[in-house]
């Protein structure tokens, strides 16, 4: 109950990863390579090794979730350790880490949640267009097959995508992901589309092996707040980018087609950028039969934004470079993010807005409520810990996490059916834009060494998961 600021037995209190980020090993054991590979290699910035060399050390950092009383790890497979190239030969290695990873987690009591794709296409597929190309959705489904069957006697939660929409928005609208393109949201939208058809193709054939587990879909989703809420012109603007970041989501994910004024608006944008969408009856068919399937669904939420109509040139800087960044969206004929006064912002220029969560959690429940199920996957916040006499103090993540605890429990009380919630991150790991700047963990690594500590919100999370109230 809300009053008493307790969460449902039962509830999953996690922490999250994501291959890429944490395994380190790129380029070894038989992994292929990812466009992620390349492309950092272009930059010469920073790489992902050795990131947290989880791969190396699952085992420490599983000690740790038992000792800390963190029950659930959102883990993902690398698909390019399983196929090298994305399809064909199996690299018995990679199969073996992820067997002796999945058991060493019951060993230690923790339950994994499994991603089979967190941005890490492999590079062969990549060029040849992703998921514009729709091949890859026929390789898609065959990586999941193979992974329900191997790993069906240790998984009992799988989630087939991590965040459709940034991987689309950051590859054709923002242009900051590798090869990426500038404004092209016809492309964008395809390529939403045709990852939910993969996710669908993956549930079907989940559904239809009769495996005893659980299936979904993890989506990034801020609410679209009109910046003055009085403005038709805003309004318009909201609901627009709404649908590229949202709507176009869920309607697939829930109703298995787009309600017709999601696909009015999808047109008009498509059309922005001189493009038409294919949709096909085929897949809207598969939608269809997996919107009824699925068993959950992960939200990963970090902010809400506050949108002005924009009809000036396009303008976007993405805010994930660099060590404060600046940030600037503005689409032509979409709509530009403002800054509400009064609201804080992370180290990362991102607005810090829990009562979003809240506003999120129910709309999903009234707009969708065929739901089922859902976690909040992904919450925290990146902050520039300092690391002091053996003390990494840093309430500011408290405080953050506390607050969106705090409305998320006011949802459920509303009735949502939340059933766990997973820290962004486990412990501190590669970050797509900023290396190893950006620290998000309840663990901090120290890089050099690769030793682990717990930071002030690590012992807070304890308590809470231990007790199950939040204080
Ligand atoms: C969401 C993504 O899933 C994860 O990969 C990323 O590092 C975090 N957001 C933080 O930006």
């Amino acid at each position: 109950m809300y009053g008493q600021h307790v969460f449902p037995q039962g509830f999953v209190f996690g922490g999250a990863t994501a291959a890429y980020q944490v395994e380190g090993a790129t380029h070894a054991y038989g992994k292929g390579l990812v466009a992620w590979d390349e492309h950092l290699a272009q930059q010469g910035r920073f790489s992902a090794d050795p990131a947290s060399d989880f791969y190396n050390r699952y085992e420490e950092d599983l000690e740790l979730c038992e000792r800390f009383g963190i029950n659930g790890l959102r883990i993902s497979i690398a698909w390019t350790r399983i196929f090298p190239t994305g399809i064909g030969e199996v690299n018995k290695e990679g199969v073996e880490f992820y067997h002796r990873l999945f058991q060493a987690c019951r060993a230690h009591h923790v339950e994994p949640y499994v991603t089979l794709h967190h941005f890490d296409s492999p590079l062969e597929m990549y060029r040849a267009g992703d998921f514009l190309n729709r091949d890859v959705i026929d390789a898609f489904e065959a990586y999941a097959r193979f992974c329900f069957e191997e790993y069906k006697d240790e998984v009992t939660y799988w989630f087939t995508f991590n965040e459709i929409a940034t991987n689309a928005l950051c590859r054709f609208i923002e242009g900051s992901w590798p090869m990426g393109e500038k404004y092209r949201i016809d492309k964008a939208l395809q390529c939403e589309h045709n990852m939910m058809v993969a996710h669908a193709r993956a549930v079907i054939a989940y559904k239809q092996g009769g495996y005893a587990g659980e299936i979904g879909i993890v989506h990034c989703l801020h609410i679209k707040y009109p910046y003055d809420p009085n403005s038709r012109e805003d309004i318009i603007a909201a609901s627009r980018d709404d649908v590229i970041k949202n709507r176009l989501l869920l309607d697939a994910t829930f109703r298995g087609s787009y309600a017709a004024d999601t696909r009015e608006i999808m047109d008009y944008l498509a059309d922005l950028s001189g493009g038409k969408l294919d949709i096909r009856a085929e897949d809207i068919e598969l939608l269809t039969k997996a919107a009824d399937l699925n068993d959950c669904m992960g939200v990963n939420y970090y902010r809400s934004q506050f949108v002005r109509a924009y009809d000036g040139e396009n303008d976007i800087h993405s805010n994930s470079t660099g060590d404060k960044g600046s940030s600037r969206y503005a689409l032509k004929g979409v709509g530009e993010y403002r800054m509400r006064e009064g609201l804080k912002t992370t180290d990362w220029d991102w607005i810090i807005y829990p009562e979003g969560l809240y506003d999120l959690l129910m709309h999903i429940k009234l707009a969708y409520p065929n739901y089922k199920k859902l976690y909040i996957t992904e919450n925290g916040m990146g902050y520039k810990d300092t690391f002091e006499n053996g003390i990494i103090d840093d309430e500011p993540r408290i405080d953050y996490i506390r607050q969106h605890l705090d409305w998320t429990l006011r949802a459920v009380e509303g009735g949502v059916n939340v059933m766990g919630y997973f820290v962004w991150s486990l412990q501190d790991q590669f970050s797509w834009t900023n290396g190893y700047n950006k620290r998000y963990g309840l663990f901090y690594v120290d890089f050099e060494t690769q030793e682990r500590y717990p930071k002030a919100s690590a012992y807070w999370f304890e308590q809470l998961s231990r007790t199950g109230h939040l204080l």
